[in-house]
C-alpha cells in the first residue's frame, strides 16, 4: 500500500512514518515544508532517520503548492493519505494568523481537492483537543457541540473537520479526524510545555507556570498515539468511515505533577514563577475514551512516569548534556 504522509518530519509524522516503514508492507511518500516554527535541526534529524529506509521517499513541499502536490499524486499511485502537516501552536496563532489560514485551511483544502481529482478515497487527518475550547463539560466526548474555540489554531482544526464532513459525504472519502490530546515523547515538539520545562530546568532558568500551575492535561505518549493511528488505518481501509475520534492517554494529569517528574529525572530543582491564565489556553483537557475503545479496542499502555523518563533520556542524549 502507498501512503502519503504530510508533515512526516514533524513529531507525530516522524514516529508514525518510522513505525509504518518498519512494517515493510508500506511504501511511504513523505512530504513536509520543513518550516522554522521550531528548531529545524530536529526536523532534519528525524528525516535523516527516515531516509535510512528504502521504502521511503521524501519531497520538500508545502500543502499550499497545489501544482506540486498534484504532481506527486500523478507520479505515485497513492492509496491512502494521512494529513499531519499543520501550523501548530495556540499562542503563535495570535501573532501569525496568516500561517494558520494558509497551512491549515488552504493547505488542507488543496489536499482534499487533489484526492478528489486523483480518486484517492482514504484519509486520516489531525485535528486537536483544542477544538473543545470552552465547552462546559469536564470530560470531552466527541458528541459534544464544539462551537466555542478560543484560538485561531483551534478554529482552523474545527474548519478541517467541517470540510472533511462535506468531502466525506459528497465525494465518498472514507476518513477519520483524530483529535489528539497533548502528545509527548522523544523527538518531541520544542514549543510544548514538557519540552520547554526540560530545557529551562536544564539551563537553570525560571519556569513560568500559567494559570498558577492549575492546568491539567490528558497526556498521550507518542507510542500509544502511533498505535492508535496504525489501527485506524486498518479501520478506514476496511470500512467506510466519516467521523471524529479523541486520541488520548486516559489519565488527567496536573502540569505540576508532570514538572515534578521532569525534576526527578534531571535531578535538578526547578525555579518556578506563577502566572495567570494565558491567551487561548484551555484549563483542563480530559478525553472520554469510550469511542476510541469501541472503534479499535484500544487501551493506553504508557504511564506518564515511564513516558517522561523516556523523553528526558532522549533529551539528554540528543542535546549531548
Ligand atoms: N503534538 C500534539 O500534542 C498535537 C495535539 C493536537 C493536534 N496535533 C496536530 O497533529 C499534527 C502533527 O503535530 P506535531 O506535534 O507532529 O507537529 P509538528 O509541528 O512537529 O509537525 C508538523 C509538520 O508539518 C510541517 N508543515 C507545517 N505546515 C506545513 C505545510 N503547509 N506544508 C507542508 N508541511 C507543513 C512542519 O514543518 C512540521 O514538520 C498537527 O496537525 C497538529 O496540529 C498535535
Amino acid at each position: 500500500m502507498k501512503i502519503l504522509i504530510t508533515g512526516c518530519a514533524g513529531f507525530i509524522g516522524y514516529h508514525l512514518t518510522k513505525k509504518l516503514l518498519q512494517k515493510k508492507t508500506f511504501k511511504i511518500i513523505g512530504i513536509d515544508n520543513l518550516n522554522d516554527y521550531y528548531d529545524t535541526k530536529l526536523k532534519y534529524a528525524r528525516l535523516k532517520e527516515l531516509k535510512k529506509f528504502k521504502n521511503f521517499i521524501f519531497f520538500k513541499v508545502s500543502l499550499e503548492e497545489k501544482k506540486k502536490i498534484q504532481k506527486i499524486f500523478s507520479k505515485f499511485k497513492i492509496n491512502f493519505v494521512i494529513n499531519l502537516a499543520a501550523q501548530a501552536g495556540v499562542r503563535y496563532s495570535q501573532k501569525n494568523p496568516d500561517q494558520y489560514l494558509n497551512s491549515n485551511i488552504v493547505g488542507f483544502y488543496n489536499l482534499l481537492e487533489t484526492m478528489k481529482k486523483y480518486n484517492v478515497k482514504k484519509l486520516l487527518f489531525a485535528s486537536s483537543s483544542s477544538v473543545y475550547g470552552k465547552v462546559k463539560s469536564k470530560i470531552f466526548s466527541e458528541n459534544l457541540i464544539t462551537d466555542k474555540q478560543i484560538s485561531l489554531y483551534a478554529t482552523s482544526k474545527k474548519i478541517n473537520e467541517v470540510f472533511m464532513n462535506f468531502y466525506g459525504n459528497i465525494y465518498n472519502i472514507s476518513n477519520i479526524g483524530m483529535r489528539f490530546f497533548t502528545v509527548y515523547g522523544p523527538y518531541g515538539r520544542p514549543d510544548m510545555a514538557y519540552f520547554k520545562f526540560t530545557k529551562l530546568i536544564q539551563e537553570k532558568k525560571k519556569i513560568y507556570l500559567n494559570n498558577f500551575g492549575n492546568h491539567s492535561r490528558d497526556f498521550t505518549y507518542i507510542d500509544d498515539c502511533v498505535e492508535c493511528i496504525v489501527k485506524l488505518i486498518d479501520l478506514v481501509n476496511k470500512k467506510k468511515m466519516n467521523t471524529i475520534v479523541n486520541i488520548a492517554g486516559g489519565r488527567k494529569i496536573s502540569i505540576k505533577h508532570m514538572l515534578k517528574l521532569i525534576e526527578k529525572n534531571l535531578n535538578i530543582k526547578a525555579k518556578i514563577s506563577l502566572k495567570p491564565l494565558q491567551f487561548g489556553d484551555v484549563k483542563n483537557t480530559f478525553s472520554n475514551p469510550k469511542k476510541l475503545k469501541k472503534m479499535i479496542n484500544y487501551k493506553p499502555k504508557t504511564s506518564l512516569e515511564f513516558g517522561i523518563k523516556k523523553f528526558c533520556n532522549w533529551y539528554i542524549k540528543f542535546y549531548k548534556i
